[in-house]
């Protein structure tokens, strides 16, 4: 079935053919997975890591050799949370398989049988695990890699927003984990996540685990001579025209971030009807619209914020991009108070993920809060 808007924001993936480019990072990514050796994909948020790998995953070289499977630690504030999503990833995927493949995974995993429902209305067997069934944490990881393990097929486990683990309250979650990847000789890993200090820190220290354990892969936009033609020939099987000069608007007001091109596609297309052609004019005014509808959010979220930290901000979506914030130049320009006030602000601002620092740079991490900020605070258009 095809999507009612072929510009996808609302999942990672459908299809090939909704998907742009990104051939390079496929090909480096499926020749690590043939290979044997373990990925760590790191990009800003939004720009297509989980794409990415539903990509990879679809494609027949991996579907037909893999199990694969994908877990998300976004949500995931302990180990057990963590197993939790892990336990419920393997057990829907065994749904369709049937009740000897559950089966098999609860004599494996023990430590997760009393997930292992059986309905009496139905007569069916569920998974129907909640967290304070998850006992012994630690006996259940080491159950499921065995699990893994002893698959026929290889399994390719990917694992996103993988960072979240540093910041488990139990010890040494991270070192456990390295001894079982480590272990593994028919599982293979690929590690994503968007916090690059964080991801940094744990795959390129020598003091962390998982230092040099796994080739490391990093995402920027795609590549704006290839978005063009993608962007244009989907307007185009619907009549509708999009013209290079209204995608270079779109690209580069948003330097290319994928998921804020794909929003604003989107909803330029939707407006479109067969026949129309798209102006910048009207792509402008998507901008606002966008920026609008977006601003009761951003109003509390920014009433919500510290006074010296509201004054950074502004000063950053002023500028767009900055290199040296608490540099004496940028702090006279936009009459901030001193350097170390900005450097207190810029760090809880940085660790709370307002802010985003790339290539040494500091932005402001959601565009469209970026452009309501310059908008309302900053007397500029967006
Ligand atoms: N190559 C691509 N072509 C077209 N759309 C894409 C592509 N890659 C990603 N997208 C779209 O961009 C959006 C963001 O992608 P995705 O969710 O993969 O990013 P992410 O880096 O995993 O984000 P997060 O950091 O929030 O986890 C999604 O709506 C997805 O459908
Ligand atoms: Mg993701």
């Amino acid at each position: 079935m095809s999507p009612l808007n072929p510009f996808i924001i609302t999942s990672d993936y459908v299809s090939d053919k909704y998907f742009c480019d990104r051939r390079f990072e496929t090909d480096a990514l499926i020749a690590n997975i043939l290979n044997g050796r373990n990925t760590v994909l790191i990009s800003p948020r939004r720009m297509g890591k989980s794409g990415l790998v539903s990509h990879v995953f679809a494609q027949k070289v991996i579907a037909s050799r893999f199990r694969t499977f994908s877990i998300d630690l976004y949500a995931a504030n302990s180990l057990s949370e963590m197993i939790l999503f892990l336990g419920r990833t393997i057990t829907d995927s065994l749904k369709s398989a049937g009740k000897k493949r559950l089966e098999r995974f609860f004599q494996m995993v023990q430590s997760l049988r009393p997930g292992f429902k059986l309905d009496h209305v139905t007569g069916q067997f569920r998974f129907d695990l909640a967290l304070g069934d998850i006992e012994r944490p630690r006996d259940s990881l080491e159950e499921i890699f065995s699990y893994l393990e002893s698959s026929e097929t290889p399994c390719l486990v990917a694992v996103d927003e993988f960072q979240q683990i540093a910041d488990f309250p139990e010890e040494n979650v991270l070192e456990l984990l390295r001894t079982y990847v480590q272990k593994c000789k028919n599982t293979y890993f690929i590690f994503s996540g968007s916090k690059r200090r964080m991801m940094d820190k744990i795959f390129n220290n020598p003091s962390e685990p998982f230092y040099m354990s796994c080739v490391p892969l990093y995402l920027d936009a795609i590549d704006k001579d290839l978005y063009y033609p993608f962007a244009a020939n989907l307007f185009a099987e619907a009549g509708k025209s999009l013209g290079r000069d209204c995608f270079d608007r779109i690209y580069d007001k948003l330097e290319g971030h994928t998921w804020y091109v794909q929003h604003i596609l989107n909803e330029l297309y939707g407006r479109m009807s067969s026949g129309d052609e798209a102006t910048v004019a009207s792509v402008d005014g998507i901008f606002d619209y966008v920026v609008s509808i977006g601003s009761r959010g951003f109003e509390e979220r920014f009433s919500n914020i510290a006074q010296s930290q509201k004054a950074l901000l502004i000063a950053i979506a002023r500028e767009g991009k900055v290199s040296a914030p608490t540099s004496m130049d940028f702090v006279r320009r936009n009459a901030l108070k001193s350097p170390s006030t900005v450097q207190s602000a810029l760090k809880i601002l940085y660790e709370n993920e307002t802010v985003t620092r790339e290539n040494s740079t500091y932005s402001i991490t959601n565009r469209f809060f970026s452009f309501w900020i310059r908008r309302v605070y900053a007397g500029g258009g967006i």
